[in-house]
């Protein structure tokens, strides 16, 4: 249960009373960093999150997570992981491993590079199309994603440009004298902008020389004489909240222009407009920003010396395409079948616009990815006679041969919500969203996003926390396979004995009704995907002609997962507070980190009462090695045996053994057993050291 969410209020253990999170002051936005942290100052997140902090804060004093490069002031966005932390990687890495591969017949396991041919991210969209909108304030020069600003309401002021008028000014009112007055200021500023036409120029010099006012004849002197002015004619606007004066805004345009070299510059062509909900301002300073861009996230590199255009690769913004790209290789050598799924875990790279909320959000992260390939829809129609229907809910149990692309993608669901809860995420701190149709890309069937409530997830309108994107489940139709096949030239279609033979038992009447969905199906991919109407019509036909020699390419069921987004909520998950109070009366507040056991960092800790006897340490050490080929022990023999079951409360340890003077048989009926101290009660137990591993092994895999 997420200390985060807790419905109830703070409850006793014992003499100590645990404080819920949900009593912890949480502000919930954490705002992207400042421009000049792109690089640097990753820790610099603002403070706004109370819990978080005290998350980030566990996280570098107990070695799970530390900033990359903390002695040169770290880089933005990229984060390591400590002792802790990558043993709690590790565990759930591994478990995501035996879930998914291991433990089933139907799942074989990949291992790609990082770095692969270009042509790959072509094939798969990701060098036209992989991009955030990004644009910078004008004033700070701070990034944003332009689809993640708040949007503002109140008064935007506009200025055309500024200049320096002083030296104009100040000859002018030298001569002038008395006579000079705001009127006579009015007149440069609206000359100034004429004077820099190069057209209109002579024209108004002559006329302000033949004016009949004597003030006119002197500026039209003045401006003739090309007096030194700094100009600058570059929009600007300045977004006012409601309440604070127009000076501000006229103080923030008058810094924007003294950035670009005008010296006490005089605003021009100021006029307001009410605006709503815009996301053109910057939310701290109100400054314009600059328009919209596409920004690849893709991180380019060269292969090989020469270092030119040819030679640009990238490193791998996700695992999924070299499971395509390696498709045929896999069926091939692993004897599996459609339905079968190839799954990987590793490194993906994302030049991320705005990295945040501490690793939620990173540039560089690891992914754990499966595909499932399964036969389209028409295919199981012709083997099985109907494509099976389950509820849009709940699991729909075991696999079956008639199932098409919506019962697979339920039970992927499903499966994907079963792991997260049999490694300590209760259900009701998860949360899902399923993309409308508006969402989903073109070649998408459905796509269901399994999210968690984080600690800085927002509320939506009715106040409950919604989550963020732990996984995502696509059901991406045959696209992938498809484009690769386009772009490399290479076939991706299987070949089914148990189509071909049922193909050829179907009506006639049966077979054009599915040889001409697959053929639809088939022509729109071709055509969405940009080929000419002629060849995608020739192609189509193809296809659907290659069902009846039982040929079809395999769609494909995605489920997504980021490592290092299960780790953060893994670790929000597990943070509680406790107040102990001694005997004394003195209150402290100490951190257990309450892991599933499957995935604690260490899983017991093996400790003598007492380090200067040499009995019990040597029968510590014994109970150490025999369990350390098993599972991760930390032996721990410094300080008391409170401050030592404190410590690896804070890191999350489930058990410890205590070997005391019973253990060696001061108490013969005792002799030989230990005491188990369970963490989240505190709870402790005696047990026979012959039993520990068969009661251990159980609770921690
Ligand atoms: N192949 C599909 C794919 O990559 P995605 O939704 O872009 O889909 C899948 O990424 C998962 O990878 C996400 O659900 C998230 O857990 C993780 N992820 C994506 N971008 C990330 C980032 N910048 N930092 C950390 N994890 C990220």
């Amino acid at each position: 249960m997420n200390p985060g969410f807790h419905a109830d209020a703070a409850s006793c253990i014992g003499s100590s009373v645990r404080v819920p999170a949900t009593l912890l002051p949480i502000k919930i936005s954490f705002t992207a960093p400042r421009a000049s942290q792109t690089l640097l100052d990753p820790m610099a997140e603002p403070k706004e999150n109370a819990l978080m902090e005290k998350i980030v804060s566990l996280c570098k004093r107990r070695g799970f997570i530390f900033q990359s490069s903390e002695i040169y002031g770290g880089i933005n966005g990229f984060w390591d992981y400590g002792p802790l932390g990558a043993e709690l990687k590790r565990n759930v890495k591994e478990l995501w491993w035996n879930t998914m591969t291991r433990q089933r017949d139907d799942v074989a396991g990949l291992e790609a590079t990082i770095i692969m041919h270009p042509k790959i991210w072509e094939a798969s969209g990701h060098t036209k199309t992989f991009s955030d909108p990004m644009c910078d304030c004008l004033l700070t020069k701070k990034r944003f994603r332009a689809d993640q600003i708040e949007p503002q309401s109140g008064i935007a002021y506009h200025f055309i440009g500024a200049v320096q008028i002083s030296e104009i000014v100040r000859i002018a009112s030298e001569r002038l004298g008395e006579k000079w007055g705001a009127e006579y200021e009015n007149k440069i500023l609206h000359l100034v902008p004429i004077m820099m036409d190069q057209t209109k120029k002579a024209e108004e010099i002559t006329r302000l020389k033949a004016s009949d006012d004597a003030c006119d004849r002197l500026l039209g002197e003045v401006l003739g004489n090309n007096p030194k002015t700094k100009q600058c004619f570059e929009p600007f606007a300045v977004l006012l909240k409601p309440g604070k004066p127009p000076e501000s805004a006229r103080k923030t345009a008058i810094e924007f222009y003294e950035q670009r070299g005008v010296t006490l510059p005089t605003l021009l062509g100021e006029r307001t407009e009410k605006v709503e909900n815009s996301q053109r301002f910057n939310p701290e300073n109100g400054s314009l920003l600059t328009p919209p861009v596409p920004f690849n996230l893709m991180f380019k590199t060269y292969v090989g010396p020469t270092a030119t255009e040819a030679d640009i690769a990238y490193l791998r913004p996700e695992t999924a395409q070299a499971i395509f790209a390696q498709f045929k290789n896999v069926l091939e050598t692993s004897r599996q079948k459609v339905p079968f799924g190839i799954a990987q875990v590793g490194k993906a790279f994302r030049n991320e616009v705005t990295p945040r909320n501490f690793t939620f959000r990173s540039r560089e992260f690891e992914q754990m990815e499966l595909e499932f390939f399964i036969k389209p829809d028409e295919v199981i129609e012709a083997i099985s006679g109907s494509v099976a229907t389950v509820p849009e809910t709940g699991h729909p149990g075991k696999p079956q041969p008639n199932w098409g692309w919506q019962a697979w993608h339920q039970y992927w669901v499903e499966e994907r919500v079963r792991f997260y809860e049999g490694i300590g995420l209760d259900h009701s701190t998860l949360g899902f969203h399923r993309q409308t149709a508006a969402e989903l890309a073109h070649y998408a069937r459905a796509c269901v996003d399994i999210l968690f409530k984080f600690p800085f997830s927002k509320k939506d309108e009715s106040g409950n926390v919604t989550g963020d994107e732990l996984e995502g489940i696509a059901a991406r139709s045959d696209f992938d396979l498809s484009q690769h096949a386009r772009f490399s030239g290479k076939p991706m279609g299987v070949f089914d004995d148990e189509l071909r033979a049922a193909w050829g038992k179907l009506p006639e009447e049966k077979q054009k009704e599915l040889w001409k969905r697959y053929y639809d199906n088939r022509k729109n991919y071709l055509l969405k995907s940009g080929v000419e109407s002629e060849p995608a019509q020739k192609q189509a036909n193809d296809d659907a002609n290659g069902l009846a020699k039982g040929q079809y390419i395999p769609h494909v069921i995605e489920p997504s997962a980021g490592v290092d987004r299960l780790i953060l909520a893994l670790i929000a998950n597990a943070y509680f507070e406790e107040m102990t109070t001694d005997e004394k009366g003195k209150s402290e507040t100490r951190v257990v980190m309450k892991f599933h056991p499957r995935v604690a960092p260490v899983k017991v800790g093996v400790m003598p009462l007492l380090k200067n006897k040499p009995e019990l340490v040597k029968k510590a050490e014994e109970v150490r090695d025999l369990l350390r080929p098993w599972m991760n022990v930390f032996y721990d023999d410094g300080g008391s045996i409170g401050r030592r079951y404190a410590r690896q409360d804070e890191a999350g340890t489930p058990f410890c053994v205590t070997i005391d003077f019973d253990t060696l048989g001061e108490k013969p009926e005792l002799k030989d057993t230990v005491t188990v101290r369970f963490r989240d009660d505190g709870r402790q137990e005696r047990m026979a050291i012959g039993e520990l591993l068969n009661w251990l092994l159980p609770k921690i895999r």
